[in-house]
């Protein structure tokens, strides 16, 4: 994927080459998680995978888009009724009508674009994709929605269009990302703060199980649910809790005859994950990758045996990470299948691989995917 070679592309669908070019990536997330939509902290980072899209402005009344990786088009008007079939093409469309309702006057375009976020792999190729549109419709159709605004357009595209109640941890990184820098973003206040990352003596490397869970939408839903269900009880005695990071394990403990035991489960996890987030962030303040990944152990175990959002091929890699000796490691985003973000040490590195690699064939006849993580810059125009 180049800059290049969507402009070729484009040229070959839509005759014209004179197009503008944009766009935005995926994400990691060192530690938070399934705590945004709980008003919780995130720790996200930018990654060299996005998605890259060409555009032309039509002065028509309806988009033309091309999914290159696909070699498929859908074309739609801008009305609400116009809603496309294909499930790539409801991500643009709802960015449209995300702007429009923001106020910025969204016309007919041609469109063109690809990506190298692998899909389902817990990296957010939706939220790249949404983030690249809501950034060049905003450019090019000269709206004044700031960033933060972006990011809501993008979540609210999830919410409205695609089914999915997120939080905003993907939207912001794939706008706000800093290259070598994670964010700590309070998503409650949406204060956030750049955080150089550069662990020397470390790498960050994700194992991909490649594992799709066919569910995922619908399980992480119900786990908000479960939250809000926790909320809404605890409100009874404590009216100041409107997300679970206002409660405190004794809160919790106290309503435990009122909730059920798998919410309850639940939002232990979620109490326990924000508080985590804010020791990580100590810990890489003082260099102490040490206690970093011993979080990130503990944050996978709570999200296999408390969330539940782990599966069997997630823990056998997490296990693996162990008897390798690796420093941290953990089911990064919203589970079900996906990648491990691991924290390991240089000379630990090549032997965890090849471990991973031959143990992994061994158990479930292919190998992991590895993506080394490069932290990276948030959307643009090229
Ligand atoms: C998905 C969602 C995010 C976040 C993570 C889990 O990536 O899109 O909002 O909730 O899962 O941390």
């Amino acid at each position: 994927m180049n800059e290049k070679n969507i402009k070729n592309a484009f040229a070959e669908k839509y005759g014209d080459d004179n197009v503008s070019v944009y766009t935005s990536p995926g994400r990691i997330n060192l530690i938070g998680e399934h705590t945004d939509y709980n008003g919780g902290f995130v720790f996200p980072g930018a990654i060299d995978k996005g998605i890259m899209a060409a555009i032309k402005l039509t002065g028509a009344g309806k988009v033309r888009a091309y999914a290159i990786d696909l070699n498929e088009q859908a074309e739609f008007g801008l009305q609400e009724e116009d809603i496309p079939a294909q499930s790539w093409a409801k991500y643009i469309f709802g960015i449209c009508r995300e702007m429009i309702k923001r106020g910025v006057k969204v016309g007919g375009f041609d469109t063109a674009f690809a990506g190298n976020v692998p899909l389902g792999a817990g990296m957010s190729s939706s939220a790249a994709l949404e983030s690249t549109y809501a950034f060049a419709l905003n450019e090019l159709f000269d709206g004044k929605v700031d960033k933060f605004e972006l990011a809501k357009a993008g979540q609210a595209t999830e919410h409205n269009y695609c089914g999915v109640k997120c939080g905003i941890m993907d939207q912001f990184a794939s706008l706000f990302g800093k290259e070598g820098n994670l964010m700590r973003l309070d998503c409650r206040s949406l204060e956030y703060q750049y955080f150089p990352f550069n662990p020397k003596g470390y790498r960050l490397v994700l194992l991909d199980t490649l594992v799709k869970h066919e569910l995922a939408s619908s399980a992480y839903n119900k786990r908000r649910q479960s939250c809000e269900a926790v909320v809404a009880v605890m409100q009874e005695k404590y009216p100041q809790v409107k997300f679970l990071r206002d409660a405190t394990l004794e809160m919790l403990h106290e309503v435990q005859n009122e909730v059920s035991a798998e919410d309850y489960k639940r939002a232990e996890y979620v109490i326990e994950e924000i508080a985590r987030v804010l020791a990580v962030c100590e810990a890489l303040e003082k260099g102490d990758y040490e206690t970093v990944g011993q979080k990130m152990y503990e944050t996978h175990h709570g999200m296999s045996k408390l969330y539940e959002v782990s599966c069997e091929e997630l823990d056998f890699l997490n296990d693996l990470a162990k008897t390798c000796h690796v420093t941290g490691s953990r089911v990064m985003g919203g589970g079900f299948g996906g990648c491990t973000i691991n924290l390991v040490k240089d000379e630990c590195y090549d032997a965890f691989i090849r471990t991973a690699k031959e143990k992994y064939h061994t158990q479930y006849g292919k190998e992991p995917k590895v993506y080394e993580v490069v932290i990276s810059n948030g959307a643009r125009r090229l």
